[in-house]
């Protein structure tokens, strides 16, 4: 299959995605956190090819994007009277809830769970796709199973080229790493994956305290051990160690530095990250793709500070260096 390039700021372009995705094909889309591998929700057999081309387990479910809050009532059973305030307050945005599914939903979406998880994007070019078509897409990050999530089109290509019908180039993501998933119930609210909104952020519009649990059944492919995985090693350590094990092995070892500390740090694969949490998660994936490309053995990443808002560049660095 020929993979097309479709960019977002062509008007055609952007007709073209919407039908592609209403005939059944699958379209890479831009969201505000990393690029998604989209397909028609209400058609299985569209969703089904998403399995296929990323090579990802059929039981691992997939999240549901809708356009408007109204479309809700499609996708889920019931929604806790607590709930809707907290997605007024953050859709569209990086928030996926999980709710009890709707009787309607095929399982090829849920990987069989009784559950599912839906969110309104927070980007215009794909907000534009899902109303002007009125359709709602089933989307996982939009790369190789078990490889890194794709914040550039150019890095969909990299992992999917002739096996999708198309990218739709929106440019870079603003956020960076995956949405935060919260599963809600009328009792209860479990952050099941970290993300870009903290239970900081969420706490105010809970009527109880959220909790994080440690270990859950759902196949929350970011839930386990080894994912978002590079190529090369990942090591996690302190800017002193980073030093150290950089003169070691100058010429196959790659750095990501954030802090003042090594603001004069020289190597010849380097990426300089923000020191600011959003700035940084920004550049996060980013950076480790174009530094893979480069073929190097070992990736020595300056440890983020141990704060709650940095929680998901945790949590995808330690999956990294599993
Ligand atoms: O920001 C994001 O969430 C991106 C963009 C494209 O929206 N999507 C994304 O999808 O990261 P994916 O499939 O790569 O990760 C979604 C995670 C998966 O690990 C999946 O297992 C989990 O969400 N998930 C989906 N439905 C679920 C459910 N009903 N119960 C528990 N976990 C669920
Ligand atoms: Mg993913």
């Amino acid at each position: 299959m020929k993979t097309l390039k479709l960019n977002a700021n062509d008007l055609k372009h952007l007709q073209q995605a919407g039908e592609l995705l209403c005939s059944g094909e699958l379209v890479a889309v831009p969201t505000e956190t990393v690029y998604g591998l989209a397909a028609d929700a209400s058609n299985p057999d569209a969703v089904r090819k998403i399995f296929a081309a990323k090579n990802r387990p059929t039981n691992h479910p997939l999240i549901t994007h809708i356009g408007s809050i109204d479309q809700l009532s499609r996708w889920v059973k019931s929604i806790p009277s607590w709930v809707t305030p907290l997605a007024q307050a953050f859709w569209p945005g990086a928030l996926t809830l999980i709710f009890e599914r709707h009787p309607d939903v095929s399982d090829v979406i849920t990987g069989g769970l009784p559950s599912i998880g839906v969110r309104i994007p927070d980007h215009p070019v794909l907000l534009s796709v899902l109303q002007q078509f009125d359709i709602a897409v089933a989307a996982p990050s939009a790369n190789p199973y078990q490889k890194l999530s794709p914040t550039s089109a150019e890095q969909v290509i990299a992992g999917l080229d002739g096996k999708i019908a198309a990218v739709l180039d929106g440019g870079e993501c603003g956020v960076g790493t995956e949405s935060t998933i919260l599963r809600v119930s009328e009792s209860k609210a479990e952050i099941l994956r970290s993300g870009p909104l903290s239970a900081e952020h969420i706490q105010p519009y809970l009527p109880f305290p959220v909790t994080m649990p440690q270990s859950h059944q759902e196949s929350v492919s970011g839930n386990m051990k080894v994912h978002y995985q590079p190529n090369a090693k990942v090591i996690i350590c302190s800017a002193v160690e980073l030093q150290q094990r950089l003169e070691q092995q100058p010429h196959t070892t790659a750095v990501v530095v954030y802090s003042d500390e090594l603001q004069h740090l020289e190597s010849e694969h380097l990426v300089r990250l923000s020191s600011d949490c959003q700035g940084y998660r920004q550049g996060f994936y980013a950076s480790l793709h174009q530094l893979d490309k480069q073929g190097i053995e070992q990736l020595l990443v300056e440890a983020p500070p141990r704060e709650p808002k940095w929680a998901d560049i945790w949590d995808r660095l330690s999956r990294a260096s599993a």
